[in-house]
């Protein structure tokens, strides 16, 4: 959350500081900002809402300086507006922060007792005023250190100082940064994605690291402000894959890809030859393994569920789930046969992280399932599995959903198979079904008209619901949450089974409920929970999949139906109709459906 760039050049860096802050905006969209240095003067323009509404000051065109910073936020502390936008300068320095200081109230009472006047309510102008005070003293590596130890909680900063011309330093505990080389420039970035454009040779501060960039110059520096080395990573990149094309979205273009990102998936996992899948250098002995926990936050967390159905369906092995906010502060007992595995696309969100960090202090085995593979999730696991459905922009996650069921999938079967729990036949079989999958996404991509026109009741609603058993209760959940992110409707997912301890109340003539029935072995017994919500009034939309039987029930409002395939494939195929379901019906009501409300694409900030 919150975008930060950084650039030292030999030339004007306000109209690249703009366009990577472009780039940046899917991290944070409230208020945006920059500040770049010239003739030992700080210029700071900051507007609030998107980086158009800063790009349409005039002045910015007019912005001196060969060193800056931007800011794209998200906010914490204080409310979004031109004041408590970044950056934050005093008449020394002025910064950009991604995280939150937890001890701010502390260091403001600190700094204030001082004489340091604080002009905005966010936690980032105590850094401001922290530097300002120790550099009254001190050289600036120590002002620096002694800045950063001062400091609770988690952070990625970009400084810049009014008297050092073409110097800019980053900083980073907790959240994400990286230094990008380019030609007699250098740059700061909260990640690859934002720095591609300029360059592919990076490298990634660690925890507790800082910076110190010039323009033909990187220097890196521990905690304690000893000079260290850091290794430079060479990025493949690929331009084009960052652009809409011919889509009105992000999120409609991600939808559609669906199709190939599943090709990919299975291209990098599935031996043709052998029918087989290849986990690559899995680092443990099957034996020393006997449960696995699935660890991941909102969608993410919806892939973990769903793999537990499957891992439990597919190997003997005990499976157990954990939102990961939830399972950094819980008494865990780590024992060293279970396997942790971390779910993101980002790799970065932070309550993942953290959850990962306790296992790795705790020894435990970890492996990563992302799909940025330069993350800080996929550097800190001791095994990883990319996702490999490239970068997703819109903030609503859709394909690296999939992504990740696809690579759980294929891990639960190869875990089951390795571990003797399905036969040699089985597997092929179930192999061979998966390899069809992305076809029969394709034909249940083209059900387009139906869902349409479903939504407009959803849009006149007080509230929906989504109601599935077994391996569509996941896909009901994530189908609300979809929902909800995108057209702001309230929409709640239930067990179907559920309904009658309490969520019954909530049904009244009109609403309108979703219940996923595929044809597997729950389906007579959802059947009767539609029965029991339509018999009380509700629009039911039934999503199933194709079959010659008829289903046998009266007042269903509309139907839907995907394709058909083994009962272990419906989940993906069910979470099509849902996707597009919240995308048009944010479409009808004209809200920014790659950028929803109060959100943000990578969740760095607990
Ligand atoms: C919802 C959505 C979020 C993310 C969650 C975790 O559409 O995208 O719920 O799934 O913030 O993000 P990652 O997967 O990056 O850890």
């Amino acid at each position: 959350m919150c975008g930060i760039i950084g650039i030292t050049s030999n030339k004007s860096v306000s109209a690249a500081i703009i366009n990577s802050l472009r780039k940046l905006e899917y991290r944070g969209y409230d208020s945006a900002g920059i500040a770049t240095l010239s003739n030992n003067e700080i210029f700071e323009l900051k507007a609030e809402g998107r980086v158009d509404n800063l790009e349409k000051n005039l002045s910015i065109s007019n912005m001196k300086g060969n060193v800056g910073i931007g800011h794209v936020r998200w906010a914490t502390h204080g409310i979004p507006n031109n004041i408590n936008a970044h950056p934050h300068s005093s008449d020394t320095v002025s910064v950009v922060h991604n995280g939150i200081i937890e001890n701010s109230t502390i260091l403001k009472k600190f700094l204030v007792s001082k004489g340091h006047n604080f002009k905005s309510q966010t936690d980032t102008e105590v850094i401001v005023h922290l530097l300002t005070e120790y550099l009254k003293t001190d050289e600036l590596i120590v002002a620096i250190t002694k800045t950063l130890k001062q400091l609770h909680g988690s952070f990625a900063l970009g400084i810049i100082f009014k008297k050092q011309p073409d110097l800019l330093v980053g900083a980073r505990r907790g959240s994400p940064l990286a230094v990008g080389y380019g030609p007699n420039e250098n740059y700061l970035g909260s990640d690859s994605y934002a720095l591609k454009s300029m360059t592919n040779k990076i490298t990634y501060l660690d925890d507790g690291e800082f910076c110190l960039l010039k323009k033909d110059q990187v220097e890196f520096f521990n905690a304690y402000g000893k000079k260290i080395n850091k290794k430079v990573l060479e990025l493949s990149s690929n331009e084009a894959i960052y652009d809409k094309g011919d889509f009105k979205h992000f999120m409609a273009k991600e939808i559609e890809e669906q199709p190939i990102t599943l090709k990919n998936g299975i291209r990098e996992y599935v031996d043709n030859i052998n029918n087989d899948i290849n986990i690559y250098n899995f680092p443990w002995q099957i034996s020393e393994i006997s449960s696995i926990m699935l660890i991941g936050c909102g969608t993410a967390y919806h892939a973990c569920l769903m793999a537990k159905y499957w891992f439990e369906n597919l190997t003997s092995l005990d499976i157990t789930v954990d939102i990961a906010s939830e399972f950094r502060y819980r008494k865990n007992k780590f024992k060293p046969s279970t396997l942790y595995v971390f779910v993101s696309q980002s790799g970065e969100t932070a309550d993942t992280y953290a959850a990962l960090d306790l296992c790795n202090k705790n020894n435990a085995k970890t492996c990563a399932i992302v799909n940025v593979i330069e993350s800080s999730i996929a550097r800190d696991s001791n095994f990883v599995l990319p996702i490999h459905c490239g970068p997703e922009i819109g903030v609503a996650s859709t394909k690296a959903f999939l992504g990740q069921m696809l690579i759980l999938y294929m891990m639960g079967l190869k875990l089951g198979f390795m571990n003797k729990d399905i036969n040699k036949i089985d597997y092929v079989n179930k192999i061979k079904d998966l390899k069809k999958l992305p076809e029969l996404i394709s034909q249940t991509l083209l059900t387009d008209d139906k869902i349409q026109t479903v939504t407009a009741t959803f849009n006149k609603a007080k509230g929906s619901m989504f109601l599935g058993r077994g391996f569509s209760y996941p896909i009901a959940l994530e189908g609300a949450l979809k929902l909800k992110e995108l057209s702001y409707i309230h929409a709640e997912g239930y067990p179907a089974g559920e309904m009658k301890h309490g969520p019954l109340a909530l049904i009244e003539n009109g609403m309108p409920v979703v219940v996923l029935a595929p044809r597997d072995d729950y389906y007579k017994k959802t059947i009767s929970n539609m029965q029991e919500v339509i018999a009380r009034g509700a629009k039911v939309l039934l999503i199933t999949n194709k079959s010659k039987d008829e289903v046998f029930s009266e007042n269903i409002w509309e139907t839907i139906e995907v394709e058909t395939s083994n009962n272990d494939l419906l989940p993906f195929l069910l979470t099509i109709p849902l996707q597009k379901l919240a995308y048009y019906s944010a479409l009808k009501k004209g809200y920014d459906i790659d950028k929803p409300r109060n959100l943000a694409k990578s969740v760095t900030v607990e």
